[in-house]
């Protein structure tokens, strides 16, 4: 793909404006989940290491306006921690606050500016705000990847207004590459998951892999919608109507395209969505009224796990069943593990992506076995939509 390659960036001495996803869940006040700043921090220390001044700019939850709750301060302590190496904080990303802490920097220096969020313009993509923020820098590294489908002045106009050399981080360059590898040159076949509660916010998604996968595999609550589609008594269970046709339509260009769906042919049953709630297995054809899906059944996993071995990629979106409520999170821990398997046994290159997705492989214990899980939730459900994120369009150059 046509990026320029931070191998090539001279930034020595240089202001080093560095896009990062510091929107981290926090708990008491401190970092839950540090998994978005350890992605970065390879690039945050060889920018550093090779005599960058390196300014970290980051959006932090979404605030209306300067709110205390949402200062990025506790996460700049997170990340010095991380790096193991002092991270000084600016209380504002523009103006003087932010202009001051970047004169008093030294080559190798790490700074962290406060929320861009904190100014409206930010989520308004405003130009003069984004000329603001690129004239603190001399050049521009985008390594949050999980906020390219924003558009939005910290990561497109203050490229596009400004001119700035714009580079790939090495986290972004990085997800970029296993999306190409997913869909631009891929060992065929491909095998997608899709899954989770509604297929209203995946019509595109699916439209989009039948395009690209010999194998699709429907999981979750939007399964119901498909079985609903094929005439099956679905129960109590989450089921969007208005889309029955949708779903209809999608098993019809499937089918004509040749391309094999998998759905389940057994499910796990309870009357209630609570932790160890009574359950039984039992097929798609014996769903009592007040019976709620709640995940795939044993015939399922093994159909899945079958249809698995015969691909040779998978992308990932979506858990099976009502992962967070054990049991049923059996169908999508037991695939999560048989994906690890074949991924060890060099039988399948695995991608996964999506917040509950990664939840759940986390759960699994399996996140460092798969070949690449993305640290994006929104971007990585519209890179696999097909779109070009506005966020790496701008990091793109002619030739
Ligand atoms: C994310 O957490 O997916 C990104 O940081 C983007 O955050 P947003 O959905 O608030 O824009």
């Amino acid at each position: 793909m046509p990026f320029r390659s931070l191998d090539d960036a001279d930034v020595t001495g240089k202001r080093v404006l560095l896009r990062v996803d510091l929107n981290v869940p926090m708990r008491d006040g401190k970092v839950a989940d540090s998994t978005r700043i350890k992605e970065s921090a390879p690039t945050i220390i060889e920018l550093a290491d090779k005599g960058g001044k390196v300014i970290l700019l980051s959006h932090f939850g979404r605030p209306k306006g300067s709110d205390p709750k949402y200062s990025l301060r506790p996460v700049a302590a997170q990340v010095a921690e991380i790096l193991h190496r002092p991270v000084s904080f600016a209380a504002d990303c523009v103006g003087p606050q932010a202009e001051a802490a970047i004169a008093a920097m030294n080559g190798g220096d790490i700074l962290c500016l406060e929320n861009t969020r904190f100014h409206p313009e930010e989520e308004k993509n405003d130009r003069g705000f984004a000329k603001e923020l690129a004239a603190l820098g001399d050049l521009f590294v985008d390594d949050a990847f999980s906020a390219a489908h924003r558009e939005h002045a910290a990561n497109t106009s203050i490229v596009t207004v400004s001119g700035l050399p714009a580079y790939p981080g090495r986290a972004l360059k990085t997800e970029l590459d296993a999306l190409e590898r997913a869909f631009e040159r891929p060992q065929r076949p491909v095998a997608a998951i899709v899954g989770g509660a509604k297929i209203s916010t995946k019509l595109e998604l699916l439209g989009h892999l039948l395009a690209k996968v010999e194998i699709l595999i429907i999981g979750g609550g939007m399964a119901n919608t498909f079985l609903a589609a094929q005439g099956k008594a679905i129960g109590s269970s989450l089921c969007e109507k208005d889309l029955i046709t949708a779903a209809r339509d999608i098993l019809v260009t499937a089918k004509s395209r040749g391309r094999e769906i998998v759905l389940p042919v057994d499910v796990v049953l309870a009357r209630q969505l609570a932790i160890n709630a009574p359950s039984r297995a039992a097929s798609v054809d014996d769903v009592g009224p007040a019976e709620i899906i709640l995940d795939i059944g044993p015939r399922t996993i093994a159909h899945v796990i079958s249809a698995l071995a015969r691909a040779k990629t998978l992308v990932w979106n979506g858990p099976f069943g009502a992962f967070e409520y054990e049991p049923f999170d059996n169908g999508t821990m037991e695939v999560a593990e048989a994906v690890a398997e074949l991924t060890a046994a060099g039988r399948l290159v695995s991608f996964a992506g999506g917040g509950d997705t990664v939840a759940a492989l986390n759960a699994a214990s399996v996140i460092g076995r798969l070949t690449h899980v993305s640290t994006g939730g929104g971007a990585f459900l519209e890179s696999l939509e097909g779109k070009t994120l506005p966020g790496v369009k701008v990091l793109m150059v002619e030739g």
